[in-house]
């Protein structure tokens, strides 16, 4: 889909958010995404033991505070206020799984939520601990990241990650995006198309 696409409906009549195209738009673009050597989905209802199989493994939380998620029931919740951010936006956290394979990987993309009183995009990435070390979590996030430049460029993009989290912050920055210890908090931050606000 290239920007044409949407032209006569444009702005939609629901964009009421700053985003260039509606939800069904980047639904369109956004549910699933082809790379050299993933599939990128939108997250379906029964992915509840994948989530917890990732998110429920303490080597996948080393550098997260709070830990891995404690049972099956959480990763589910978590996986529900995922699903309603697609069913809202039309777009959220993927499904990370190898072309021709349904196993799932990991999850990762990009999330809309509101970080020092902005909209911004938040670029997300966790993968079984198997999957490491092949250059998944940087396709995923140059992914995630070329399709938010182009389909939501009105929306910051802004990854949060510990210090000591090399390979999360080697990521970020494969992904393109820049440091910047100016937005700093207790995570160091980096950033793409985050400007001052007037
Ligand atoms: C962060 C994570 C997603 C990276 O996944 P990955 O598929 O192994 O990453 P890639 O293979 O694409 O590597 C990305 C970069 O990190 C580097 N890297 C990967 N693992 C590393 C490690 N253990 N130590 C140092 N650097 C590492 C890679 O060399 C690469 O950098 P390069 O391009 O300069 O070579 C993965 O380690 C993970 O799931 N960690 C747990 C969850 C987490 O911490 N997520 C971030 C939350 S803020």
């Amino acid at each position: 889909m290239t920007k044409d696409d949407t032209q006569g409906r444009y702005p939609p009549a629901d964009m009421t958010d700053g985003s260039t195209f509606a939800p069904a738009s980047l639904r369109a673009v956004f549910a699933e995404v082809r790379t050299d050597r993933l599939i990128l989905r939108q997250p379906r209802s029964d992915d509840g033991p994948a989530m917890f199989a990732v998110h429920g493994d303490p080597a996948t939380n080393r550098y997260n505070p709070a830990g891995p998620d404690p049972d099956r029931a959480a990763s589910e919740e978590t996986l529900r206020r995922w699903l309603r951010q697609w069913e809202d936006g039309g777009y959220g956290y993927w499904a990370v799984t190898p072309l021709g394979d349904g196993t799932v990987l990991g999850f990762g993309g990009i999330m809309r939520l509101t970080w020092r009183d902005r909209d911004v995009l938040n670029l997300y990435y966790r993968l079984t601990p198997g999957a490491w070390g092949r250059g998944y979590a940087t396709e995923v996030a140059r992914t995630a990241v070329g399709l938010a430049r182009k389909y939501v460029p009105s929306l910051p993009v802004i990854a949060r990650t510990r210090p000591a989290n090399i390979a999360s912050i080697q990521t970020a920055e494969r992904a393109g995006l820049v440091r910047r210890p100016d937005l700093d908090t207790e995570h160091i931050v980096f950033a793409l198309g985050w400007t001052p606000t007037r």
